[in-house]
C-alpha cells in the first residue's frame, strides 16, 4: 500500500525532565510506546512516534548553578551525553521517528507565537501573582511549596508578596473540557475521570499562572522580556511543534495531528487531560483523540524518584539480561493502567518462567525435533489429528483476534498473557509462533530458527503457512535460565547503596586556657550586608558585616571553597572583633568569622536572624 494511502497514527510519550539520568520507571512508558507503535506499524499503519525531552525550568537552572554550568550544558550532557537519554533509547531498541528537545529553535520560536495567540485573543492576560517571597533567595513560592512555613531553600521566614505575570483564562474551558472527559472516551482509563472532574473541575479550576519573572531558564515571552513561559505550556505544545506547527522546520502537522493517543504517567493526566485541551480549544485547534494515564512502577510500595535513593538502573539491567528480556518483563508483569511493585525477584522469575522456560523451549524443542525426525526441513506432508490437534489450531489461529483487541486497549499485559496461553499449549504440542513488538529481535531469531519469513498481519490469521521445506537452524539458549539465588545476591550487592557517610577524626584536644583568658576573646553578633569572591584568590570571600556600630566592617574569610557569595547575604554569624587587623591579598580584614571545621567539611556558626547585629556572646 502506497504510504499516502495508509491510515495514520500519531503516538507520544511524555517528553523527558532531563534532570537527573532516567529511570526503569521512566524507561516502562517508552518501552510501552515502542511496542504499541511497532504494533501499528505491524498492522499497516503510517506511524509517527514523538518522544524527547522537556528542558526548561527553574530547578534545571538551580541544578546546572549547583553544578557550575549553563543550563543548556546541564541538559546536554543528560540528553546526549554518556548513557544520556538518546543512549539509553538505543540500547532498549526505541524506534521513535522523532525527537524533540524543548530548547530547539524551531520549538522555542512557536512557542512565542502560540503564546502571543492566546494573550491576543485574551485568554491570556497580565495580572499579578501572590505567593510568598524569601528576600535573601529572591525566589517566589506558593503556600505549598513552603516548607513548615519558611523558605524550602534557606529555611528561613517568608513574606507574602505579589508578581507580575500572564494568566491563561483556565476558568472559561471548565464546563468544554468537564464535558469532554465525561462525555466522551478521551481519557482513560476511566477511572482517572473521575478524580480529574472531582478534585480538579468542580473543586472550581481557576486560572492558570503562566509566566514567570523569577528565573530565566525559559521560552522569554517576546512581547514582555522579562517574562519566561511557564514550563507546562512550553512543554505541552511539543506535540504539535513537532509536527511543525507554527514553524518551518516540519511539514508534517496536517498529516498527523490530531495525536491518535497520548501515553502518560497518572501524575501528568491533570496536565494532559484539563490544561492541555483548554489550551488547545483557545488555539482553536483539534484534540487529541485520547490521553492513557498509566500507573507507576514502585520500589517498595513508593514511587521511585532519584531524591528518594530508590531509583533502578535499566542500563544495569538491559546489559546484563538483554533489551528483549528488559522490554518482555516490563510489559508483561505490570498491567499498564495501574501500579505495579519493581522487583529483582519478579524480574528473575519472569525471566525464567516465561522465556527461559516456555518461549525458549518451545523454539529450541521445535527446532531439535524437525532436525531429529525430518532432517532439518518441515515435511511437505503433515498430517492432521483433529481431537489432538483442533485445540491448538483454533487457539492459534485466533489468537491475532483476542491479541489485537487487547493491543487496542492497550492492555499491553493481557496480550501477552494470549500468545503465552498459545506458547504454554504450544510448548506441549510444539509448534509455532506469531511475530510480536515486544521483543524485535527474538522474534527475528526465532523466525530465522524456524526457517520462517516474517509475514504481514494477514498471515497471522491463517494456520500452517510455514513453507513445507523450510530449513529449520539449532542455536543456543534464547533465554539461558538463570540461577536465581546466586543472581539476586549480585543485584543486591550491585545496587548502588547510599554510602555511608564517613566520621571524620576529631581534632586533637587543645590545652586548657583559663576563663579570664576565654573571656578575653570578644565575639560579636554581626548581620551578612555584602560578600563577593576576592579577585585571583580562589579562597577568599570579603564581606561587608553589620556588627551594630554605625561603621561597616570588613573581614576576609578563606572559605569560598564551600559557600558561594550570594547564599551568605543577609546571614546571621559571629565574628571575633578585638583581633588586630590584618592584610590579606592587599586587603584589610578587621575580624575572624567563627565556623565549625572537621576533617575537610567546615560550616559557618549561624545564628537565628531574630538575634540582633551587635549582641555580644557571652
Ligand atoms: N516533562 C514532563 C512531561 C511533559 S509532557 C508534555 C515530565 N517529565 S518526567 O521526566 O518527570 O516524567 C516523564 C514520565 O515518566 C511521566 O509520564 C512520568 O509519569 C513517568 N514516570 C516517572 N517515574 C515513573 C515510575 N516510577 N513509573 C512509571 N512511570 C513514571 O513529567
Amino acid at each position: 500500500m502506497c504510504d499516502s494511502c495508509k491510515k495514520k497514527f500519531y503516538i507520544t510519550t511524555p517528553i523527558y525532565y532531563p534532570s537527573d539520568k532516567l529511570h526503569i520507571g521512566h524507561t516502562y512508558c517508552t518501552v510501552a510506546t515502542d511496542a504499541m507503535a511497532r504494533y501499528k506499524r505491524l498492522r499497516g499503519y503510517d506511524v509517527m512516534f514523538l518522544t524527547g525531552t522537556d528542558e526548561h525550568g527553574q530547578k534545571i537552572e538551580t541544578r546546572a548553578k549547583a553544578a557550575g554550568i549553563t543550563p543548556q550544558q546541564f541538559v546536554d550532557n543528560i540528553v546526549t551525553g554518556e548513557k544520556g537519554v538518546l543512549d539509553l533509547w538505543k540500547l532498549m531498541n526505541i524506534s521513535y521517528d522523532r525527537f524533540i528537545r524543548t530548547t530547539d529553535d524551531y520549538h522555542v520560536e512557536a512557542v512565542q507565537k502560540i503564546f502571543k495567540k492566546m494573550y491576543e485573543k485574551g485568554d491570556i492576560y497580565k495580572g499579578t501573582y501572590k505567593g510568598m517571597y524569601c528576600t535573601p533567595c529572591e525566589s517566589f513560592w506558593t503556600e505549598s511549596q513552603l516548607k513548615d512555613g519558611k523558605c524550602p531553600d534557606c529555611g528561613r521566614e517568608c513574606q507574602p508578596a505579589e508578581e507580575e505575570a500572564y494568566f491563561f483564562r483556565l476558568s472559561k474551558y471548565a464546563q468544554p473540557v468537564r464535558d469532554l472527559l465525561t462525555n466522551t472516551d478521551f481519557l482513560e482509563p476511566r477511572s482517572r475521570v473521575n478524580e480529574m472532574v472531582n478534585n480538579f473541575i468542580d473543586a472550581g479550576l481557576e486560572d492558570l499562572c503562566v509566566s514567570r519573572t523569577s528565573f530565566t531558564w525559559g521560552i522569554p515571552v517576546d512581547f514582555d522580556p522579562g517574562h519566561v513561559v511557564y514550563v507546562w505550556v512550553d512543554a505541552l505544545f511539543n506535540y504539535t511543534t513537532a509536527l511543525g506547527f507554527l514553524n518551518d522546520k516540519y511539514d508534517d502537522y496536517e498529516k498527523y495531528w490530531p495525536a491518535d493517543v497520548h501515553f502518560v504517567g497518572k501524575e501528568i493526566v491533570r496536565f494532559h487531560s484539563i490544561i492541555w485541551p483548554a489550551m488547545l480549544m483557545s488555539m482553536e485547534m483539534p484534540l487529541p483523540k485520547k490521553v492513557f494515564g498509566h500507573g507507576w512502577l514502585l520500589l517498595d510500595g513508593g514511587k521511585m524518584s532519584k531524591s528518594k535513593g530508590n531509583v533502578v538502573d535499566p542500563y544495569l539491567l538491559a546489559e546484563r539480561y538483554g533489551t528483549d528480556a528488559l522490554r518482555f518483563f516490563l510489559l508483561r508483569s505490570f498491567p499498564f493502567g495501574t501500579d505495579g511493585n519493581f522487583s529483582n525477584e519478579l524480574l528473575i522469575s519472569c525471566i525464567n518462567t516465561d522465556l527461559a522456560n516456555d518461549l525458549g523451549n518451545l523454539v529450541s524443542r521445535t527446532v531439535a525435533m524437525v532436525q531429529k525426525y525430518f532432517g532439518g526441513k518441515l515435511p511437505a506432508e503433515q498430517e492432521y489429528d483433529a481431537a489432538m490437534d483442533d485445540e491448538l489450531v483454533h487457539m492459534a489461529s485466533s489468537l491475532h483476534e483476542r491479541y489485537e483487541a487487547q493491543m487496542e486497549r492497550y492492555a499491553f499485559q493481557n496480550a501477552l498473557s494470549e500468545i503465552f496461553a498459545v506458547i504454554s499449549r504450544a510448548n506441549k504440542y510444539i509448534d509455532e509462533n506469531a511475530p510480536q513488538p515486544f521483543m524485535p529481535d527474538t522474534s527475528a531469531e526465532i523466525l530465522r530458527r524456524i526457517g520462517a519469513e516474517r509475514g504481514d498481519w494477514d498471515s497471522l490469521c491463517e494456520f500452517g503457512v510455514l513453507a513445507k521445506d523450510a530449513q529449520v537452524t539449532a542455536g543456543p539458549a534464547l533465554f539461558p535460565r538463570i540461577d536465581a539465588a546466586k543472581e539476586l545476591e549480585a543485584l543486591e550487592a550491585m545496587t548502588a547503596k547510599p554510602e555511608e557517610p564517613k566520621e571524620d577524626p576529631l581534632p586533637e584536644p587543645l590545652p586548657p586556657v583559663s576563663f579570664d583568658e576565654f573571656c578575653k576573646v570578644e565575639m560579636t553578633v554581626v548581620k551578612v550586608v555584602a560578600c563577593e569572591k576576592v579577585k585571583k584568590s580562589e579562597k577568599l570571600l570579603k564581606f561587608t558585616l553589620n556588627d551594630g556600630t554605625e561603621q561597616p566592617r570588613q573581614i576576609l574569610s578563606g572559605i569560598a571553597k564551600f559557600y558561594e557569595p550570594e547564599q551568605l547575604l543577609g546571614k546571621t554569624l559571629v565574628a571575633v572583633t578585638n583581633l588586630p587587623p590584618r592584610k590579606m591579598m592587599g586587603r584589610e580584614s578587621c575580624g575572624m568569622l567563627l565556623s565549625a571545621e572537621r576533617g575537610d567539611k567546615l560550616h559557618l556558626v549561624m545564628l537565628d536572624d531574630a538575634v540582633p547585629a551587635g549582641a555580644r556572646l557571652v
